[in-house]
């Protein structure tokens, strides 16, 4: 076993920096050397940004130092395999998926899933099972898939090739993911978990457990979401006897940039770093840090803290009459910028601290409790949530969709149609009407919600407008 104290890509780059080269290489900065004279800023960061020079490797052909770096990471996680991802987690899931699946393919997927998901889906031409998510009372907002809709699923697709999962889901929150796995294998089905908000989890309690911990075959985690690495810096762990690891392999170097980023992957090894020497006194710490930070917006009238799951989120609901958008611009106001808004919450992602490390929490909290003090509190209405549908299958398939005409019309006009684009609310990117989904009374009132109360979308350009995309007969 190698020792977690080595940071082997890291040093490898910053030993090539310190020699000071002449670069007649790509990329066209030399090394910060030739700069926009306005990018002052960046030439620090341009020193790091190398290619693939001796003794620095290459990520689709690793023997040297990001081999090395990939195994400590396998190590940490205790993965058969591990891998870096320059291109975030989307790359990841679109990897895993494609490995599993093929064209006409039957994959089970839980519904609130990251778009990625469904885009990989789509380039697979597989043929997607909706799982619908429970609904979380409390925090208003989708949660994770019941061990009864994955069982009654199964039963129903036994010949599905994937089972695909979101643990947790944006908001930290987790569920009985290792009896859902055991029954899934037991079917011989492979679980494919997207653990983007979930790499720290490997850190043990008071985290909830990580899927790879639970025997998940494939799972791809955002490292640059909750551990100190780049943003698009990202991990995927394989632990399969089901989906072929060439397969894997082939689809990563397909997606990956044959030119991956340096400074990314320099950060994936620092993170892991991070990671491996996180001890009990750092958890003691943190754990110690966030209870008193939620403690003192626990005493802010027109706010309530909901939720539990992964401590590092940390969810405000707002109790003062104003929507969660409208609380995130305030918040904003004084400086404070939040992960994501929804129309009741305000989600806060904390920093993985150390012991003694200093975030300024405390002031946080003061800064949320003067903003709000002239709000009164005001008893919450009881949230109208839709019960869609616990399986659900597209009413048209990717593959299909180009056969048919497309038609813009009115909002309330679309009731029943077939939705020709995908409507996301983002953050946190969880579709609410498909493209190729029929479009109900409930995802309806959803949707005219959500503009009411300032969401804003990915797709849908013309909903603002009261228009909505939809499939009309087919094409002559
Ligand atoms: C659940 C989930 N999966 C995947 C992704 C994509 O991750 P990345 O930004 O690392 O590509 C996100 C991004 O927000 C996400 O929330």
């Amino acid at each position: 076993m190698s020792s977690q104290l080595k940071t082997p890509l890291y040093d490898a780059l910053i030993k090539h920096v310190k020699k000071r080269t002449i670069s007649f290489h790509v990329p066209g900065h030399k090394s910060g050397r030739i700069t926009d004279s306005k990018a002052k800023f960046l030439q620090q960061a341009l020193e790091m940004d190398l290619t693939e020079l001796s003794g620095l490797d290459d990520l689709h052909e690793p023997v040297g130092p990001i081999q090395e770096a990939q195994t400590l990471l396998a190590e940490l996680y205790q993965a058969p395999k591990s891998y870096f991802l320059v291109n975030g987690s989307t790359v990841g899931n679109l990897a895993m998926i494609m490995a599993a699946c093929h064209e006409n393919d039957t994959v089970l997927v839980q519904r609130n899933c990251h778009k990625s998901v469904l885009n990989a889906i789509k380039l697979a031409k597989a043929r997607p099972i909706f799982l619908a998510p429970g609904y979380d009372k409390e925090l208003k907002a989708a949660g994770g898939v019941h061990f009864e809709t994955v069982k009654q699923a199964i039963n129903q697709y036994p010949e599905a090739k994937a089972l695909i999962l979101t643990y947790p889901n944006y908001y930290g929150m987790v569920y009985g993911l290792k009896e859902i796995i055991d029954e899934a294998h037991r079917q011989q089905i492979p679980v494919l978990v997207d653990e983007a908000h979930g790499p720290h989890f490997i850190i043990g309690g008071p985290f909830p457990a990580s899927a790879v911990t639970l025997g998940a075959d494939i799972v791809v985690q955002s490292a640059h979401k909750t551990l100190p690495a780049m943003t698009m810096g990202s991990f995927l762990h394989y632990n399969s006897s089901f989906i072929n690891q060439n397969i894997l392999e082939d689809y990563l170097h397909i997606l990956q940039s044959s030119s991956p980023s340096y400074p990314i992957m320099a950060s994936l090894d620092m993170a892991r770093h991070y990671l491996a020497g996180y001890t009990m006194d750092d958890v003691q710490y943190l754990v110690k840090e966030i209870r008193a930070f939620k403690s003192e917006l626990g005493e802010i009238p027109g706010i309530k803290v909901v939720g539990n799951g992964d401590p590092l989120k940390v969810t405000v609901q707002s109790q003062c009459g104003l929507s969660g958008f409208e609380l995130q611009m305030k918040l904003e106001q004084v400086g404070i910028y939040t992960e994501l808004a929804d129309p009741n919450n305000v989600l806060f992602v904390l920093p993985l601290l150390k012991e003694n490390q200093q975030y300024p929490l405390k002031d946080t909290a003061l800064k949320i409790s003067e903003i709000l003090k002239d709000f009164p509190q005001i008893n919450q209405r009881e949230e109208i949530h839709s019960e869609p549908e616990n399986i659900s299958e597209l009413a048209i398939l990717y593959q299909e969709m180009d056969q048919y005409k497309q038609q813009t019309i009115s909002i309330d006009a679309a009731l029943d149609k077939i939705s020709a684009e995908t409507v996301i609310p983002y953050p946190p990117g969880i579709p609410l009407l498909l493209a190729g989904e029929r479009v109900t009374k409930v995802k309806l009132q959803e949707l005219h919600k959500l503009i009411k109360t300032g969401a804003r979308f990915q797709g849908g350009a013309f909903l603002k407008e009261g228009f909505l995309n939809v499939f009309g007969g087919l094409k002559q």
